[in-house]
């Protein structure tokens, strides 16, 4: 058995070589593998974009057209939609009954992305529930890993809390306490105080002693308690219920950082991204206009590969060789900016290619887009099912 891996991009369109190098190569490497399931975080993009509801649909399907162009295979990773699982509101409201208002204050991402995205207002009931959402959408799916990048840490951090949690409020069976305090009758006074001390220090300060203690006082009166009750006592002893929600661990893999053709971040908002599936010329144009070392300003004038954007790129996609012509080039004004920037073209246009070929047939075809995503909602939904039907009985609302 596999284990499972999930995770989620808002949809932002069709893609660029900053999403792939960080995110995608990865998510395409792990299908060997692991169980993957990979979804489009429609409903978390309407968290910070909830005015904007034409471009939705259009970027959903852009989106996934890039993540199969990519090499995400619909035989073995489970692609879907978000909203399109209904049982992931429902456990997000669920798990909101119980969620403290201060853990969700306190995530890091709250208070940077309100500062940050200044001109919306994210004063809003669901901007704070973001991280409590990602939290329902991973433990929907009992996701042993959720491969993310470092600044999504603090989410699967607090998930971790949120089942926790979770299994320590409903992860009994009904009447537990009730079963608990009749099973301990039968110890005697002194053996269910000693009982009761040893759990509690085993339960504040993790204190192993004091559970080797706790269980041989329960193992001397297995005899009297029975096979079940043994069991029961043993269990409470640990402070372990049931394990309804597991807690998943973050993933956080080698990814290449590729900055924006200025040497920002590369972003599609900050006009400095190269698109996944961008038309060759195009490629070709943007890097023959990329800046440069800004004090190489003549020909003859000696650069430094560490003040220059396009060096960065090379990191990425050159091999060492051309790396040292670079370096060696740069440094005695032996080759020109244009080419110095030659081999990155090409490069960029040799990885593109089968993207572009894995593309055109979704793209002649949107219809098995669409039915590829289908399958898959159909897959994840009914898993997402299962949980919540598990959760519901947990929780009391099994009527
Ligand atoms: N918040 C994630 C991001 O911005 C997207 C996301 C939503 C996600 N739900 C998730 C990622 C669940 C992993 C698991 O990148
Ligand atoms: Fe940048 Fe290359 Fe020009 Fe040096 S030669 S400044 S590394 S583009």
């Amino acid at each position: 058995m596999k284990q499972r891996v999930l995770s989620g991009m808002r949809p932002t369109g069709a893609l660029h070589l900053g999403h792939y190098h960080g995110a995608l190569k990865n998510w395409v490497r792990l299908q060997d593998d692991y169980e993957c399931f990979y979804f489009v975080a429609d409903w978390h993009a309407l968290t910070t974009h909830y005015e904007e509801r034409e471009v939705m649909g259009r970027y959903v399907y852009d989106m996934v057209i890039d993540w199969i162009a990519a090499g995400l295979d619909p035989d073995r990773s489970t692609i879907f939609i978000q909203s399109r699982v209904l049982e992931h509101a429902e456990l997000f409201t669920l798990l909101a009954m119980g969620t403290p208002l201060g853990w969700l204050e306190r995530v890091p991402t709250y208070k940077d992305q309100i500062e940050k995205l200044k001109d919306r207002d994210l004063a809003t009931y669901g901007f704070l529930g973001y991280p409590l959402l990602q939290a329902a959408d991973i433990l929907i799916y009992k996701a042993a890993y959720v491969p993310v990048g470092e600044d999504q840490a603090s989410h699967v951090e607090l998930t971790r809390e949120i089942a926790r949690r979770f299994n320590h409020l409903y992860g009994r069976v009904p009447g537990f306490e009730g079963l608990v305090a009749s099973a301990l009758a039968k110890l005697g006074k002194d053996d269910a105080r000693y009982y009761e001390k040893q759990r509690k220090a085993f339960g504040e300060s993790g204190d192993e002693q004091a559970l080797a203690k706790g269980e041989a006082v329960v193992r001397k009166a297995a005899v009297v308690l029975g096979a079940e009750e043994t069991e029961l006592l043993l269990g409470n002893l640990r402070g372990a219920g049931r394990t309804i929600l597991p807690e998943p661990q973050a993933m956080h893999t080698e990814v290449t950082k590729l900055p924006g053709l200025d040497g920002a971040k590369m972003s599609k908002s900050y006009g400095n991204a190269i698109a996944m599936r961008e038309e060759p010329a195009l490629v070709e144009q943007k890097i023959r206009r990329m800046p440069t070392d800004p004090q190489r300003v003549r020909r003859t004038d000696p650069g430094d590969p560490g003040r220059c954007p396009v060096w960065q790129f090379h990191q990425v996609y050159s091999s060492s060789d051309t790396r040292e012509w670079v370096v060696k080039g740069c440094r005695s004004a032996g080759i020109g900016c244009l080419e110095c920037k030659q081999p990155v073209i090409d490069a960029i246009l040799r990885e593109q290619q089968p993207w572009r070929d894995r593309a055109a047939p979704l793209l002649a075809d949107p219809k098995r887009v669409r039915d590829i995503v289908e399958a898959g909602t159909e897959r994840a939904r009914g898993i997402a099912q299962q949980t919540m039907h598990d959760v519901r009985a947990a929780m009391g609302l099994a009527y």
